[in-house]
């Protein structure tokens, strides 16, 4: 099987070539602009998921072994908001699993512009690039934050009402890839990732990754608000083990082509309670964890509780890691892979 995964250099991507590792693929394009990730990220994954067996057989192509067999890996360095190249690049893909965006609140809040730009017209790109080429499946990750703050527990067929212009490119997408499927039969499922956290967030500037970074650099961690604000904290390998199966068909049906599916934990962690066991893991690590307060950010929900039900229909079997066994997993991760 040969898929195209943009945003494929950045955090979920990374992880999410882990998962494909164990899939019988054949050849990986990954198109990124590398605006918020390297060619060395890349490399230091490949040599991860391959136990140091990868070979780079030409510029910014390697092939690795997987448990199915050999399989290669293309970087493309492009930008989704390009539509010939997207086009050229969509030729003999068997399915897209789309992760490039603009994907922060507070960036989509002081350039709303740049953020519909990426999201909406890179992802239209795609669809038409699918629409041309005859893809079979375009996955797309959008976002819990389409549906604002509505109260829990978050059902894919609530209303959709963003907070955020985040919030409102992630839902265009959602809403044409609904259109896609029913005007061209192609297979779309805009998946709603809650808040993902795990190796190899580097660059994330999400809760998680950044109190984990505070606290490596000797610096206090900062609750901004009340710290009451609750979210679902998802590890990222669950997350990229549900993404893998979807591109290569292996969901339990019936599949709800051209709809959202929440991918999620089903349980809400306050952020003081997080703030508390990364002081947990402070003490086991041995660094101290002062915490500050600041105010309330604008376009934050107050609570982000997607339902997991949908979910558990197409992958009864899948079992999502607790914070507590994920997060010092992913602090020992830093520890040794992260440098101020
Ligand atoms: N991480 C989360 O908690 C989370 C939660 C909800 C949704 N999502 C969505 O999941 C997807 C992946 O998120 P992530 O955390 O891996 O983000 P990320 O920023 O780590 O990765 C995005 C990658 O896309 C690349 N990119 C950005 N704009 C591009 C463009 N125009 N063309 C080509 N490449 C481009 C970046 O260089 C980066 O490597 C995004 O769509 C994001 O909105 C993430």
């Amino acid at each position: 099987m040969n898929l195209l995964v943009t945003g494929g250099c950045g955090f979920v991507g990374l992880n999410l070539l882990g998962a494909l590792t164990n899939r019988p693929i054949k050849e990986v394009r990954i198109v990124d602009n590398l605006t918020n990730s390297s060619r060395g990220n890349l490399e230091t994954v490949l040599s991860y998921i391959s136990g140091d067996r990868v070979q780079r057989v030409a510029a910014d192509q390697w092939v690795l072994p997987g448990t199915e067999g050999e399989w290669t890996v293309k970087l493309i360095e492009a930008d989704i908001r390009d539509a010939e190249a997207m086009r050229t690049l969509s030729d003999g893909i068997d399915a897209t699993i789309n992760l490039a965006a603009q994907s922060g609140v507070p960036a989509s809040l002081d350039d709303p512009r740049f953020d519909l730009e990426q999201n909406v017209i890179g992802t239209f790109n795609l669809l038409e690039a699918c629409r041309a080429h005859s893809v079979g499946t375009f996955i797309t990750a959008s976002s819990a934050a389409v549906l604002g703050d509505a109260a829990p527990p978050q059902k894919e067929d609530q209303r959709i009402l963003p907070l955020s212009p985040y919030g409102a490119s992630k839902a265009a997408t959602e809403i044409y890839c609904s259109a896609y499927n029913a005007s061209f039969g192609l297979n779309t499922l805009a998946f709603r990732f809650s808040n993902v956290y795990g190796p190899f967030s580097w660059r994330k500037g999400s809760v998680v990754a950044l109190f984990i970074k505070k606290l490596l650099s000797g610096e206090a961690i900062c609750i901004n608000g009340d710290g009451s604000q609750r979210r679902d904290f998802l590890y990222v390998s669950d997350l990229a083990e549900v993404v893998a199966d979807a591109a290569l068909g292996r969901l339990q049906g019936p599949i709800p082509w051209g709809e959202a599916v929440n991918i999620s934990t089903g349980i809400q962690t306050s952020v003081s309670h997080l703030a508390e066991c990364i002081q947990r893991e402070a003490e086991r690590v041995g660094v101290p964890c002062p915490i500050e307060h600041a105010p309330a950010r604008t376009g934050d929900v107050s609570a982000s509780a997607p339902s997991p039900q949908r979910l558990e229909t197409l992958q009864p079997t899948l079992k999502m890691r607790r914070l507590e066994e994920g997060l010092p997993q992913t602090v020992d991760w830093f520890i040794q892979n992260w440098r101020t």
